[in-house]
């Protein structure tokens, strides 16, 4: 392992004009427009800013503990009759990948005289890494969660309150990360000119599915650089679950170049059946459609209107995905799959078992499909496939809910 000083970190990538091929844009509310173009113009003036780029790379190492790990999964390797690597985010501080973006946009936010800071959470991960960034900072800081997910996570509700944050449950629709998201913009819409909204992933209007992607990739600047040291070669696969698809984007972008060597593969929600409703597939699923201010790929009725969306994970419980998913899926730059709720479940326990590692319920999704992916490069390959799988998160968060499920079914 090379010493933390010699790690790439943030690289400033082209902003570009918000598309991704048919997808993307800025579809907005016009009370919205000054505060994305004041954000596009920041960002693009300070992602190449020396001082920016240096307290950046400050926090993500001695704050939140970059370069996080890259290793093998030994136990897992043997069982599966595969490789089976692991890019450790659940090791970051406050436990998922969600800090990398949180510390980018807190530090964006000071740059732009922002007092306050907005974000909407599902799973609670980004919720805590923002109210976490907002501590360490020096922001005041509001939390939007629907009331389903305060149920599910109750024990990220009590972090963000511990962290001085305020939470603000949302019970309208479904009460889950959708409805948090609509009342998080609406509240940016009102206090835009002295709170940033830190949006969690890769979704929304643009300039935010790029910044986000651009903070989350890291993740993949660093595994690819850490395969290639340990192993001397490229995975078969590199995998994510993908919510929003923030973890997916960000690992998946450094090996866009490698696609002839490297399969990139996106899992999402195949929550209890493929029945519009019970599921968050929306790569599978979805149409064209304009959301949250960009047009992606949504669950929708015939009307349009978006649908209710299942996943046992709150992460993955999103009626829609980033529009640069939706433009590498349509162009066959990546590959998505879904995974049920129980094979989610099964592999949060298998993994858990075997190597002495408790995932999120998001990222258990990811393993699951890995397992899949063992057995059929075993069979039509006849080989073991070598895979790098994104451990976005640690299942701490998903404990209560899964110790719940199990007893009562
Ligand atoms: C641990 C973890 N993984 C994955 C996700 C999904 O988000 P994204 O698709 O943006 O990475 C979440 C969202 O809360 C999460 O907490």
């Amino acid at each position: 392992m090379k010493s933390k000083e010699s790690f790439p970190f943030f690289t400033p990538s082209p902003l570009g004009n918000g598309y991704f091929g048919d997808f993307g844009g800025r579809y907005s509310p016009e009370i919205l427009i000054p505060a994305l173009d004041e954000l596009e113009e920041s960002y693009r003036k300070f992602q190449n800013d020396k001082g920016f780029q240096e307290e950046l790379h400050h926090l993500w190492r001695e704050y939140a503990g970059r370069p996080s790990l890259l290793t093998k999964a030994p136990r897992l390797s043997e069982a599966w009759g595969a490789e089976i690597w692991l890019k450790r985010e659940d090791l970051n501080h406050t436990g998922s990948h969600k800090i990398n973006n949180a510390l980018g946009q807190a530090l964006l936010a000071r740059r732009m005289n922002k007092k306050h800071l907005i974000a909407e959470t599902g799973a609670g991960q980004h919720g805590v890494a923002t109210a976490t960034a907002a501590a360490h900072l020096g922001f005041s800081c509001s939390i939007y969660m629907g009331e389903e997910d305060i149920r599910r996570q109750e024990l990220n509700c009590f972090r963000i309150k511990l962290l001085g944050a305020t939470l603000c449950p949302v019970s309208s629709g479904t009460a889950t990360l959708k409805d948090a998201t609509n009342e998080a913009m609406r509240a940016w819409a009102a206090s835009s000119k002295d709170t940033h909204y830190v949006i969690g992933s890769v979704i929304g209007p643009h300039p935010f599915p790029s910044i986000v992607r651009n903070f989350q990739s890291i993740i993949g600047v660093e595994s690819k650089r850490q395969f290639l040291e340990k192993t001397g070669t490229f995975p078969d696969a590199v995998l994510a679950c993908v919510g929003g698809g923030s973890n997916a984007a960000g690992i998946f972008y450094a090996f866009l170049n490698e696609q002839k060597k490297t399969r990139l593969i996106g899992i999402e929600a195949g929550g209890e059946s493929d029945i519009q409703g019970r599921n968050a597939a929306s790569i599978s699923f979805g149409k064209i459609g304009y959301f949250h201010g960009t047009r992606s790929l949504y669950i929708q009725d015939s009307f349009g209107q978006i649908e209710k969306v299942h996943s046992i994970s709150a992460g993955l419980d999103y009626p829609g995905v980033g529009p640069e998913h939706a433009h590498w899926a349509s162009t066959g730059v990546a590959e998505y799959y879904r995974v049920s709720d129980q094979n989610a479940l099964e592999c949060f326990q298998e993994v858990s078992r075997l190597e002495g590692i408790i995932p999120a319920l998001e990222s258990s999704h990811s393993f699951s499909f890995a397992k899949e992916l063992a057995q059929d490069y075993r069979k039509t390959h006849k080989r073991k496939g070598r895979f790098l799988i994104c451990l976005s998160g640690r299942g701490d968060k998903d404990s209560a809910e899964v110790q719940r499920i199990l007893r009562d079914g």
